[in-house]
């Protein structure tokens, strides 16, 4: 339908990367639905030229900071004030419906049928269920709304300093007032669900329809080899399932870098693919042993067991085991 949109922002070349992969993935799922991308004017050239080939409308529009350093720290994401730049999407009033999605998202399944959903729809947040989180959502294009929704920013501002605490103030009443708007959790996962409930992660994961990277390490925070199919970073901030990460890394690098490539020409460029380093046998358990057992245990306490690595489940059984005896 012309009429109905994906929409997604970047206001970075490194969010700029996150939105040509979430583009690919609606485009390999066949979705029926215009994508359109929101820029800010410092996304480079290149990278605006390689949206232009996978969205139907890429706009340009000034970034907003809602320069709240206050709550932003609570979060500590001194990053996310500008995700204010988010409510621009209610002026593409071109459209009827819309669905917003975060650069950090992607699809795993075609999702058209959110579209028969009403404004506003979204799933819960991982960290305060009450609250919706604002990586996914549907909503109608209203100059109104749009108009409201500012003066709401100016009047109240935002309890987490980003655009999640404004939308969440001001449709306040999502939580209690009508569960269609309660899109399930498989539109919008995000691997905390791993630390904070695995044997639900396990039983229902495989359902995912959009994987949400949400946290301060994106995937694009990595490097990939492409040749190994093998990615390393700093994995004691990982917070993300690896095979997602791995899906990502694998369109990345075998769609989009391509493009990138044609549009930087000779020019030099980060795509952030690293092939044939020398690495060991397994990096990511390499790097782990360097975390102290105090880090680990602060780890832990903060809910964030690394339980894919060293905190699995087998780990702790060995543990509990050698106890017991
Ligand atoms: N965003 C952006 N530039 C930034 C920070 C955020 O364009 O510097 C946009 C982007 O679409 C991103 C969204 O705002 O996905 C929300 O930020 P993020 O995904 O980092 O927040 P999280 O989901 O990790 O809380
Ligand atoms: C969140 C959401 C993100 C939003 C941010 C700031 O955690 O995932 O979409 O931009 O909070 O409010
Ligand atoms: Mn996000």
């Amino acid at each position: 339908m012309a009429d109905q949109a994906f929409v997604t922002l970047a206001t970075n070349d490194s969010y700029a990367r996150g939105a040509m992969v979430l583009g690919k993935s609606l485009r390999n799922h066949n979705t029926s639905k215009k994508l359109v991308v929101l820029i800010g004017p410092q996304v480079s050239e290149p990278c605006q030229a390689v949206l232009k080939r996978i969205y139907d409308e890429l706009k340009v529009v000034d970034v907003l900071d809602s320069g709240d350093t206050a709550h932003l720290a609570m979060m500590k994401r001194p990053d996310l004030g500008v995700t204010f730049t988010k409510l621009h999407c209610w002026t593409l009033t071109h459209y009827t419906k819309c669905v917003f999605m975060d650069a950090d998202t992607m699809v795993v399944s075609n999702i058209d049928e959110l579209f028969d959903r009403e404004e506003l729809s979204a799933a819960p947040d991982p960290g305060w269920p009450d609250c919706f989180n604002s990586g996914v959502f549907v909503f109608r294009p209203s100059v109104e709304t749009h108009g409201k929704l500012l003066a709401f920013c100016t009047e109240h501002g935002s309890f987490d300093g980003g655009d999640q605490g404004v939308l969440n103030g001001f449709f306040s009443d999502w939580a209690t007032a009508d569960i269609s708007k309660h899109l399930p959790f498989i539109y919008n996962l995000s691997s905390i669900a791993i630390y904070t409930y695995l044997p639900a992660f396990k039983q229902y994961g495989g359902n995912a329809k959009v994987v949400h990277f949400l946290g301060k390490t994106k995937p694009w925070s990595y490097t990939f080899d492409p040749k190994a199919k093998r990615i390393s970073g700093n994995v004691h901030e990982a917070a993300t399932h690896p095979s997602f990460l791995l899906d990502w890394w694998t369109l990345y690098a075998g769609s989009i870098v391509p493009m990138l490539h044609q549009q930087y020409g000779d020019q030099p460029f980060h795509s952030g693919c690293v092939e044939g380093e020398s690495q060991s046998a397994n990096p990511q358990q390499e790097l782990e042993l360097q975390m102290s057992s105090e880090e680990r245990k602060e780890k832990w306490e903060q809910g964030q067991a690394d339980y894919m690595g060293q905190d699995s489940f087998d780990n702790i059984k060995r543990k509990l085991d050698t106890f017991l005896k």
